[in-house]
C-alpha cells in the first residue's frame, strides 16, 4: 500500500516536472473574432500550451470564460483593454498570435486593409515589445507582407528585435495547396507534401487552375462569404499548426518545418527582406531558412512577379512606422 503510494508519488512528481519544463504560455491578440475563437479553441485542446491569455478589444473575457469549461488542463483567462490588460495578457507568453484586424470584403485587397491594420498591429507591438519582447510574435493580420515588417520596426526602435522569433503565418497557403492538389491526384491531403516536385505530373492547364486556385484561395472564401469576412476556420486550424510546431521545436523536436514569412537573406541581395519560405524551427525561433530549391521556368516568372510586389509591400510597412512611430 505505502509502496504504491509512493511510487503514484514520485510519478506524480515526474509527471509535475515534465510538464513544469512544458509549461508555455500562449496570448492571443484579437482572440474574440472570427479568427480568434477557433484558434483558441484549438489551442485549449492543446496539451503542450499550459496558459492561454486571450485579449480583444470587445469580448475576451466572455470567450475566455467559454473556453475554461473544456476539461483540459490550461488555464484560460480573458483581458480587456482597460487598465493594465493587455500587459497583463502579453507578460510571460512564450507564443503571442496577432488575429486581430480588419478582414476583407469582395473587391478589396489584402493592401486596402492595410490603413486600418498597420495602426492596430503596431499598438498591439508595441504592447508586446514592453511586456514579453523575448515571446515569438506569429502575425496573421493582413496584410501580412506588411504588417510583420511593422512589428519589425518597432521591435528594432525599442533594441529587443530578434529576427528569428517574428513570424508572418502563411501555412493556410500550404494547408489549401495539400488539399487542392489532393483533390486533383486524388490523394490523401495530409500527406500531400507542398512545395510540389518539378517531377509532378501535373502540366498544362491544370496546372495553371491549380496554380490560380492556391493563389486566389482566400478571394474563393471572401466571395462565398459574401460580406461576412474572409477565411477564418481554416485559417485558425493553421495558425494552432504552426502554434504546435513552434512548441514541438521549443520542447526539443528536431526537424520540425514550416512554410513562415521571416526575416530572411534568400532575397536581400535584391533589397527584399523578408520572405516566406520552408523554415526549420528550434528552440529559439528561426533554426534554418531553406531556399526555394530548384524552380523551373514557369515558376521563376512566377517568383519574378511577387517579388517586384514583395519589395513595395515591405517598404509600405517600414515607411509607415518610420513616419508614424
Ligand atoms: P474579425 O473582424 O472577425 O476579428 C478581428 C478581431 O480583432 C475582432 O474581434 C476585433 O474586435 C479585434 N480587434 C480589432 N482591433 C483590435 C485591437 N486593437 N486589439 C485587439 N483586438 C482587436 O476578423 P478575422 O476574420 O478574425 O480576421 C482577422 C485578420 O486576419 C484580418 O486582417 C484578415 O485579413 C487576416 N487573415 C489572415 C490570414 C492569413 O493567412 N495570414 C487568413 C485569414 C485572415
Ligand atoms: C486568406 O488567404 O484567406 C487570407 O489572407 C484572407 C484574405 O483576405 O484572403
Amino acid at each position: 500500500m505505502f509502496a504504491a503510494r509512493r511510487t503514484a508519488s514520485l510519478f506524480q512528481k515526474r509527471a509535475f516536472s515534465a510538464s513544469a519544463i512544458n509549461a508555455s504560455k500562449v496570448s492571443v491578440l484579437g482572440a474574440a473574432g472570427g479568427i480568434g475563437q477557433p484558434l483558441s479553441l484549438l489551442l485549449k485542446l492543446n496539451p503542450r500550451v499550459s496558459e492561454l491569455a486571450l485579449y480583444d478589444i470587445r469580448g475576451g473575457p466572455g470567450v475566455a470564460a467559454d473556453l475554461s469549461h473544456i476539461n483540459t488542463n490550461s488555464t484560460v483567462t480573458g483581458y480587456n483593454p482597460d487598465a493594465s490588460g493587455l500587459r497583463d495578457c502579453l507578460e510571460g507568453s512564450e507564443i503571442i498570435l496577432i488575429p486581430a484586424g480588419v478582414p476583407r470584403k469582395p473587391g478589396m485587397t489584402r493592401d486596402d486593409l492595410f490603413n486600418t491594420n498597420a495602426s492596430i498591429v503596431r499598438d498591439l507591438a508595441k504592447a508586446a515589445a514592453e511586456a514579453a519582447p523575448k515571446a515569438h510574435v506569429l502575425v496573421i493580420a493582413n496584410p501580412v507582407n506588411s504588417t510583420v515588417p511593422i512589428v519589425a520596426e518597432v521591435y528594432k526602435a525599442r533594441n529587443v528585435y530578434d529576427p528569428k522569433r517574428l513570424f508572418g503565418v502563411t501555412t493556410l497557403d500550404v494547408v489549401r495547396a495539400s488539399r487542392f492538389i489532393s483533390q486533383v491526384q486524388n490523394t490523401n491531403p495530409s500527406g500531400e507534401a507542398v512545395p510540389v516536385s518539378n517531377h509532378s505530373s501535373i502540366a498544362g492547364q491544370a496546372r495553371d487552375a491549380l496554380v490560380n486556385r492556391i493563389q486566389f484561395g482566400g478571394d474563393e472564401v471572401v466571395k462565398a462569404k459574401d460580406g461576412a469576412g474572409s477565411a477564418t476556420l481554416s485559417m485558425a486550424m493553421a495558425g494552432a499548426r504552426f502554434a504546435e510546431s513552434l512548441l514541438r521545436a521549443a520542447q526539443g523536436e528536431k526537424g520540425v518545418i514550416e512554410p513562415t514569412f521571416v526575416d530572411s537573406p534568400l532575397y536581400k541581395d535584391q533589397g527584399i527582406d523578408f520572405f516566406a519560405s520552408r523554415v526549420e524551427l528550434g528552440p529559439n525561433g528561426v533554426e534554418k531558412i531553406n531556399s526555394v530549391g530548384e524552380i523551373n521556368e514557369y515558376e521563376q516568372g512566377l517568383l519574378d512577379a511577387c517579388l517586384t510586389d514583395l519589395k513595395k509591400n515591405i517598404q509600405k510597412g517600414v515607411d509607415f512606422v518610420k513616419a508614424n512611430p
